[in-house]
């Protein structure tokens, strides 16, 4: 309670507590100690707060603050704190982190539009016609590409281009460069991880690129890098349409449309011993190879011409 001064006269047990302020503050002017203090406004005004949030330090409390009046004149003021119990906080925060997830999905969805479409692709020579319109063709399905050639030669953009003519278009096209990510994590990328109690500490799932790209494409950009371990593992969820999330046991189904790219040749791979065969059977049932661009000379003939 202040004064009409605005000098604290009196605080109890219950609002140290709450504050932490303790009654050191008895005799002094409360904005001097307490310089984001409303009460002083209630003081002047004459007027009523109802619910004030606060926050200083480590402390959250809500606040009421009325006028003490007495012959119709304003005396003083008296504050009532309220702590925020742990339920209350919690929902706080987890409507903060609701918020979050609702912003994380927007920007994820912006992330995974696709940038190319047919439209892109430059194809004034025979040969890239042909693909191109066998690449929309299988627009209009759900089969598996592979896109084999050289690196440079547009598997990325055709990648892109098949899944903006498809059906899923409005899905995410999840990318992932199976060069790029070291073979003990990538089981974790694709497939995900569980959700539970480890070594009695807790561990947050994660949802795999699978589960990310379901209704949409996931584009398994240079395959012929994957190890034989995650071969075998992309193999099975292929054939089940379900993944596993490592660590968990049930299975969880996708609905994924592959498309996958290689610059190597994945024939000579098997012969080493360094890829599946039933894998490629099961990427290959489009096989799309972009030729070079040494072999697109066409495209310049009045340029030979000239030398
Ligand atoms: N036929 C094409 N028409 C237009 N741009 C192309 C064509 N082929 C390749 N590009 C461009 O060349 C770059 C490399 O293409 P990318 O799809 O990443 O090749 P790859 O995946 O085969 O290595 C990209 O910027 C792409 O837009
Ligand atoms: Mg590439």
């Amino acid at each position: 309670m202040i004064d009409q001064a605005g000098i604290v006269r009196t605080i109890n047990p219950e609002y140290t507590r709450i504050t932490g302020v303790t009654p050191d503050i008895i005799g002094k002017p409360l904005v001097s100690y307490r310089p984001g203090a409303r009460l002083p406004e209630t003081l002047a005004s004459g007027k009523s707060q109802v619910g004030v949030y606060r926050k200083t330090h480590d402390r959250e409390y809500v606040v009421d603050m009325a006028p003490v009046v007495v012959n119709d004149e304003i005396v003083g003021a008296v504050s009532v704190c309220k702590s925020l119990n742990e339920v209350q906080l919690l929902t706080l925060e987890l409507e903060k982190q609701r918020q979050k997830v609702k912003e994380l999905q927007e920007r994820m969805s912006a992330l995974h539009r696709v940038r190319y479409t047919f439209d892109d692709i430059i194809r004034a020579e025979s040969n890239m016609q042909d693909i191109v319109s066998i690449a929309k063709k299988t627009a209009a399905t759900d089969l598996p590409v592979l896109i084999g050639g050289e690196s440079g030669t547009g598997k990325e953009l055709f990648a892109h281009a098949i899944h903006h003519a498809s059906l899923r278009s409005d899905k995410p096209f999840i990318a992932v460069n199976c060069s790029a990510i070291p073979s003990d994590l990538i089981e974790n990328e694709l497939f995900g991880h569980f959700e539970g109690v480890l070594y009695s500490k807790p561990v947050i799932g994660k949802a795999g690129l699978f589960e990310m790209a379901d209704g949409g494409t996931l584009f398994l950009d240079e395959i012929g890098d994957l190890s034989l371990d995650v071969q075998a593992k992309l193999l099975r969820v292929l054939q089940e349409g379900a993944i596993r999330r490592v660590g968990e046991v049930e299975e969880r189904r996708v609905d994924v449309r592959i498309i996958a790219s290689t610059h190597r040749d994945l024939q000579q791979l098997i012969t080493k011993g360094l890829f599946r065969n039933d894998l490629l059977y099961r990427l290959n049932t489009i096989d799309l190879q972009i030729p070079p661009l040494r072999e697109r000379k066409r495209k310049f003939p009045s340029l030979h011409n000239l030398y």
